[in-house]
């Protein structure tokens, strides 16, 4: 039987879990693929606390070199997260021939070309399905079962983390700070939780997805992004009552041969089949010019979600006779025109003095942007009133041209909320 050894580099969230299902599915990983996979090492910064977490005592250790120079290591499977040392580590892996198996997407976005340019030094393979999407396999969709189709949308809610929260805070009103918390508990977070506040990772993962569908790398740079920490629950429960639900979007268009990408909060209408993906599940909807529209569903974040995405990317690594290259999309296409206007229709919410005259210098300013109004709801308070407009579809540039110019009108005392609505 074929025997493979295994590296784990860090042993937190998803190393704990990538370890446990590969002890545990031994056997039966035997029995299906003919392969014995053993962990032969784990790595940690900290040994003590990792055999306190269950790793045992005589896999442990803090040095690299151990695991390059151990010729019964065949692959590495990267779970610390970060740019360095993660990065350092696994060149030095794939300089000893080793295949890597990361889940690491910020460090997969940044530095791709690098990594594929060292593997095809070596012939060593390069596998990363659980940087995106956490246990669903969207990667191997992307690059095994979409042969037929010139792929032409990718829509995806790929943070589990903001989509925890917003569903909480939708559901029961919970406040931001408390389910950022509970996110951190779980173990869905990033260790700096603001690259899944702020968007960052979404848009580390929009790269990785766009790249593959469209064949050219995206760099994260040329995404557009805005993350969830401005969204208030007034917001969210207004639009309740227009009939949305509120929630970070990840949109990579091709579009006569040049890439739209954004990442940002949008109100989705309650029957849009994403609306329904809530908590820390995620989804992913492809359309190609075949086979049409599908929709990827499942856990987004955690340790057994992502470790099986780990060790299925250990699996088939340990099964290639050749692995697949990636240099086409690291290094030899063209970096991606991208298209850093948009349109959308738009949500507005902003507070003016309940005076004279006041809406048809607002409705005026649409209009010389060529923002067309579809509907107002207004509350009154004691000289303010609240007003909420959406509009038809409109141009990106024309929307912010217009807020810049209520925002100076003396009438109007802040634009609350631009949140942008998804048909
Ligand atoms: P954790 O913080 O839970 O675990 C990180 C592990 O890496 C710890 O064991 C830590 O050891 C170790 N580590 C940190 N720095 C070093 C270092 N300098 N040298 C050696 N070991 C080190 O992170 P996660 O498991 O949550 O995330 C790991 C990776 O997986 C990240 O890239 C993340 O983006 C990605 N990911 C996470 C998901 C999730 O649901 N959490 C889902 C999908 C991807 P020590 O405790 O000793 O510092
Ligand atoms: N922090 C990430 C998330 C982990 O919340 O989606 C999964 O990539």
């Amino acid at each position: 039987m074929k025997k493979i050894g295994v590296a784990i580099l860090g042993f937190g969230t998803v190393g704990c879990g990538t370890y446990n299902i590969l002890t545990e599915r031994r056997e039966q990983i035997k029995i299906e693929y003919g392969i014995d996979i053993t962990v032969s090492a784990i790595l940690v910064r900290n040994t003590h606390k990792a055999v306190a977490n269950g790793a045992p005592q005589e896999l442990v250790t803090d040095s690299i070199e151990e695991i390059v120079s151990n010729p019964s290591i065949d692959i590495v499977a990267e779970c610390i997260g970060g740019i360095e040392p993660a990065k350092t580590y696994l060149i030095e892996s794939l300089k000893c021939g080793k295949s890597i198996v990361t889940a690491n997407k910020e460090l997969f976005a940044k530095h791709w070309g690098e990594l594929e340019k060292y593997a095809a030094e070596t012939k060593a393979g390069l596998y990363f399905e659980a940087t995106c999407g956490g246990g669903i396999p969207v990667i191997r969709t992307l690059t095994q079962a979409m042969q037929a189709n010139t792929l032409l949308q990718i829509k995806g809610i790929i943070n589990g983390t903001t989509n925890y929260i917003l569903s909480r805070m939708s559901d029961e009103g919970a406040s931001y700070d408390d389910v950022l918390r509970d996110a951190q508990a779980l173990g869905f977070a990033e260790s700096d939780p603001t690259a899944d506040v702020e968007g960052y990772d979404a848009s580390y993962k929009l790269s990785i997805l766009s790249s593959l569908a469209f064949n050219r790398f995206l760099p994260v740079e040329n995404i557009y992004r805005e993350g969830i920490s401005n969204i208030k629950i007034e917001d969210i429960n207004i639009g309740k009552k227009l009939g949305y639900t509120i929630k970070l979007l990840a949109i990579a268009k091709l579009i006569d041969g040049k890439i739209e990408a954004r990442v940002h909060p949008v109100f989705l209408k309650n029957s849009h089949p994403l609306a329904s993906v809530s908590g820390s599940f995620n989804a992913v909807f492809l359309v190609g010019d075949n086979v049409g529209e599908i929709m990827l569903y499942g856990r987004g974040a955690g340790s057994l979600p992502t470790g099986s995405a780990v060790v299925s990317d250990i699996v088939f690594a340990a099964r290639q006779i050749e692995h697949a290259r990636y240099s086409e999309i690291a290094d030899v296409i063209k970096k991606s025109e991208v298209i850093s206007d948009f349109t959308s229709d738009y949500y507005l919410r902003m507070t003016v003095l309940d005076v004279q005259g006041v809406l048809s210098q607002i409705t005026s300013i649409f209009a010389s942007n060529n923002v067309s109004i579809t509907s107002m709801r207004q509350d009154s308070g004691a000289g303010v009133v609240s007003i909420v407009f959406v509009t038809h579809k409109s141009n990106e540039n024309n929307i912010k041209k217009a807020i810049a110019e209520l925002s100076s009108l003396s009438e109007v005392q802040a634009v609350n909320a631009l949140i942008r609505v998804e048909k």
